[in-house]
């Protein structure tokens, strides 16, 4: 028997493992299935809302190890982890580390696995936004220069990987296991308790994280009260993310029709969105659920790793200026928003096709 360790550190993560497991678990009832699985969870995300939550909802069975690292600076929290998986790896080693994501956890369970010669799988290879800046954008540079097996979403990754030099062989177009979630879960998405008596189209949903948005606080004061007069009045719905309470806290002037809540939860979130006008946000993985419920969505970022949300689906890339925000919206209100598509493998099978996958190669 083949053991996976499967890492899981922050809330997209776990989005994206969820539906692997499930693959992994139907295919362990047929007896010739030499597959097993270790599930650890770094740690990095902790709160109920930013973790428990999704492992509840998503039926993920609890963790076999947890990290506990916490937060900490850049440095500290990927060091951490390292140092912690190296220990386990040591102690048990597995026989191939499978990472996802974009994340601090996703590079350093990496580096940790490789240097023990433990061969590294990671699903969401490829993508590139091309901006340093971005914490994100280092750890899929560090974890890709370092993978065996390359599963991709995108042609646009595959082709990144490829001017890289990676081996056509390594490199397996398999989709995405986030859409899989999305596809398993569409029907069982649930209105928030705050949220029963709305009507789909009459509000927006806003989301912001990225440290280039929200950790200077005049920048964020600006680009909130940008999009609250460029919204018309309509009630933007702003889950707040940990990092961004902080400098919510110190704002002064709030538009009138923002609502503040807490994080939700996974089927609540895809609740809200699936019935809004639009999502303005500058996460990734929020552009291709919008794309897949054909959601209009704006992506308050200069870059995107996921240039097919733009090419096929529903996302316009506004940019970081607030004053760009106005024009794109007034074409919403104008009703004059773009058709979307579905981008390619985008099926709900991923999951089930990097299993195969990993049967033959491991
Ligand atoms: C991380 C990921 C980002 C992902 C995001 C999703 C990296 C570099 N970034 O960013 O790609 O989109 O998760 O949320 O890995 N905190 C809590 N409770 C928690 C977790 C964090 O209060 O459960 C606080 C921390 O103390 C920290 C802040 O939130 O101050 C940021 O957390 P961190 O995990 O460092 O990065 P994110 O900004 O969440």
């Amino acid at each position: 028997m083949k053991v996976i360790d499967i890492i899981a550190g922050a809330r997209p993560n776990f989005i994206k493992i969820a539906p692997i497991i499930k693959s992994i678990e139907k295919r362990k009832k047929s007896s010739d299935f030499q597959i097993d699985y270790r599930l650890v969870h770094t740690g990095q995300h902790y709160d109920k809302k930013m973790s428990g939550d999704f492992f509840t909802q998503l039926g993920i069975p609890v963790p076999d190890i947890n990290l506990n690292v916490g937060s900490g600076t850049q440095a500290q929290q990927t060091a951490a982890i390292m140092v912690s998986y190296e220990e386990l790896l040591l102690k048990e080693p597995s026989n191939l580390c499978l990472v996802v994501g974009d994340v601090n956890s996703t590079a350093a369970c990496a580096i940790a696995a490789q240097k023990l010669c433990i061969p590294v799988a990671h699903v969401e290879a490829g993508i590139r936004a091309g901006d340093w800046s971005m914490p994100e954008e280092i750890n899929r540079i560090l974890t890709d220069s370092i993978t065996n097996y390359f599963f991709t979403t995108s042609s646009y990754a595959n082709e990144n990987l490829k001017k890289l030099g990676v081996n056509n062989k390594d490199i397996f177009f398999v989709g995405n296991t986030m859409i899989d979630t999305l596809l398993a879960n569409i029907d069982n998405l649930r209105p928030p308790a705050f949220m029963l008596d709305k009507k789909n189209n009459e509000y927006f949903i806003l989301t912001l994280h990225r440290p280039g948005n929200v950790d200077d606080i005049n920048n964020l004061e600006t680009l909130i009260n940008a999009i609250g007069e460029a919204t018309r009045g309509l009630e933007v719905i702003f889950p707040v993310h940990p990092r961004t309470l902080k400098s919510i806290e110190s704002i002064k002037q709030i538009p009138k029709n923002f609502n503040f809540v807490d994080p939700l939860p996974y089927l609540e979130f895809n609740y809200l969105v699936k019935g809004s006008k639009a999502v303005i946000t500058d996460s990734g993985g929020i552009t291709e659920e919008a794309t897949v419920m054909n959601v209009p969505c704006l992506t308050l970022r200069d870059s995107t790793e996921r240039p097919e949300t733009v090419s096929v689906g529903t996302n316009v890339l506004v940019g970081t200026n607030p004053n760009n925000i106005k024009p794109v919206l007034d074409k919403l209100f104008a009703n004059n928003w773009k058709e979307g598509g579905i981008p390619e493998l985008w099926d709900g099978k991923t999951s089930d096709r990097i299993i195969d996958i990993l049967e033959g190669i491991i």
